[in-house]
C-alpha cells in the first residue's frame, strides 16, 4: 500500500535538541530551500476528484485548507513536537487558543477540571468563567499543594492543569506527582511550559499528557508575534483536537508559523542566557533594602527551589518577580504606588506586559486594577 502519510526529514536517531531545533520539520521543497520557507496560501490545488475526495475524507495526508493545515505550521509543529519529546503537535492562533483548543477537544458538560489557582489570569478566566457556561466545572487549588489536589478529585475529574513556574508568582509544581494523580483518577495532566520551554523543562519526561505553549514568548523570543501550541500524543492530536481545529479554526497563520518557526532555531541558546542573567538580576534584587521579596525559581530562597533544580535545567526562566519593601504592609493603594514608582524609574526597560523579548520588560500584574 502507498505511504499516505506527509514525507519525513530524516534526522539520525542520536541527533542533540540542538540540531532538533534548526533540522525537523518537512523535507524541503522541489527548490531544494536551506531555510524553511513560508507558504503564504489558503488553499491547495488537489492533483484530481478523487484524490481531493480522499484526502478530504482524511484517508491521505496532504494539504488541503490552512484553516487545517498548512506546510509551514506543519514544520513548525513537528520542530516543536520533536523538542518537547512528544509524538505530535497542534498549532493554534495563540497560547490562549490552544488552551481553549485543549478544553473543547477533551471536555463536555458535566466534566470537571482541577487547575492550579496561580496560573495565568486569562486562563482563570477561560476555565472558571468562559468554560463554567458550557457547564464545566473548575476547581482551583494550590500550585504546590500535591495533597490539595488529591482532594479536588471528582468521579468526573477529566484534566488537570498546571503551569510551571507560574506567571508571575514562579511557584513550581511536582509534575511527576500531578501526573500520579490525573493517572489514578483516569484523567489527563497538562502543564503550560510558556516560562521554561523545551530547552530547559519537558514535562511529559515527568509524566505529563499535554504540554501547552504561548509560543507569543520564548520560543518567538523576539516579540513580534502572536502563536500558540499544544503538545501530546498522536492519538489525542488526531483523535481530540484536530477535528476541533477543522471546524473552529483557531488555526496559526502560516507567516506567524514561520516566525516562530525559525525563533526555534535559537531557543536553546537564548534560554541559557536569558535565564542565567534571571538569576543574577534575582539575586542582585534580593540584596537591596528597597525589596520586600524577590520571586525566582533559581534562588536557593525560592521555597520549590530543589524540586525547580530537579525538573528544570536553567536557572529558572527569566522572569523574575519581587515585591517592593512596605507594599505588604501599606495596603493595596501604597503597594499600587510603589510599584508604579519602581516601574517608572527604571531607564531603559520596556513597560509591556509580554515577556520572552530580547529587551527586558516590566510591569505590574495588576496594572490596571
Ligand atoms: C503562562 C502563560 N500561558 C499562556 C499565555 C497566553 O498566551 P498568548 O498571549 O499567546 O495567548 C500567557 C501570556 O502571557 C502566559 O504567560
Amino acid at each position: 500500500m502507498p505511504d499516505k502519510r506527509l514525507p519525513k526529514v530524516e534526522l539520525p536517531k542520536d541527533v542533540r535538541l540542538d540540531t532538533i531545533a534548526v533540522r525537523e520539520g518537512l523535507p524541503p521543497s522541489a527548490w531544494g530551500e536551506n531555510s524553511e520557507a513560508l507558504f503564504l496560501t489558503s488553499s491547495f490545488v488537489q492533483p484530481d476528484a478523487a484524490s481531493a475526495a480522499a484526502r478530504f475524507a482524511n484517508e491521505e495526508e496532504a494539504f488541503i485548507y490552512s484553516r487545517f493545515s498548512n506546510p509551514t505550521v506543519t514544520m513548525f509543529e513537528r520542530r516543536l513536537a520533536a523538542l518537547e519529546g512528544t509524538q505530535a503537535c497542534i498549532a493554534a492562533a495563540s497560547g490562549m487558543g490552544a488552551i481553549l483548543l485543549m478544553g473543547l477537544g477533551l471536555l463536555k458538560a458535566g466534566d470537571h477540571v482541577i487547575c492550579s489557582q496561580s496560573v495565568f489570569g486569562a486562563t482563570i478566566m477561560l476555565l472558571g468563567r468562559e468554560f463554567a457556561k458550557f457547564g464545566v466545572e473548575t476547581s482551583f487549588v494550590s500550585q504546590t499543594n500535591v495533597a490539595e489536589w488529591r482532594r479536588a478529585l471528582k468521579s468526573n475529574t477529566k484534566l488537570l492543569f498546571a503551569e510551571s513556574p507560574t506567571n508571575p508568582l514562579t511557584e513550581v509544581c511536582d509534575i511527576r506527582a500531578l501526573s500520579a494523580i490525573a493517572k489514578e483518577a483516569g484523567a489527563l495532566l497538562a502543564v503550560d511550559n510558556c516560562f521554561c520551554s523545551p530547552a530547559l523543562q519537558r514535562p511529559v519526561q515527568y509524566g505529563a499528557d499535554i504540554v501547552i505553549h504561548s509560543g507569543t514568548k520564548y520560543l518567538d523570543g523576539q516579540g513580534r508575534v502572536i502563536a500558540g501550541a499544544l503538545c501530546a500524543s498522536e492519538k489525542l492530536v488526531e483523535e481530540k483536537f484536530v477535528p476541533v481545529m477543522r471546524s473552529a479554526g483557531m488555526s496559526l497563520s502560516p507567516f506567524n508559523a514561520w516566525v516562530v518557526l525559525k525563533g526555534l532555531e535559537t531557543l536553546s541558546i537564548r534560554m541559557q542566557a536569558q535565564s542565567a542573567r534571571a538569576l543574577q538580576l534575582a539575586s542582585w534584587l534580593e540584596e537591596q533594602d528597597g525589596v520586600e521579596r524577590v520571586y525566582y525559581p533559581g534562588l536557593k530562597s525560592h521555597p520549590q527551589h530543589e524540586l525547580a533544580m530537579a525538573q528544570q535545567s536553567g536557572s529558572g526562566a527569566a522572569v523574575v518577580s519581587f515585591i517592593v519593601d512596605g507594599a505588604k504592609k501599606g495596603g493595596a493603594t501604597l503597594a499600587r504606588k510603589n510599584a508604579f514608582h519602581v516601574i517608572d524609574s527604571t531607564r531603559v526597560c520596556s513597560i509591556t506586559a509580554n515577556l520572552g523579548d530580547p529587551k527586558t520588560t516590566i510591569t505590574a500584574p495588576r496594572m490596571g486594577a
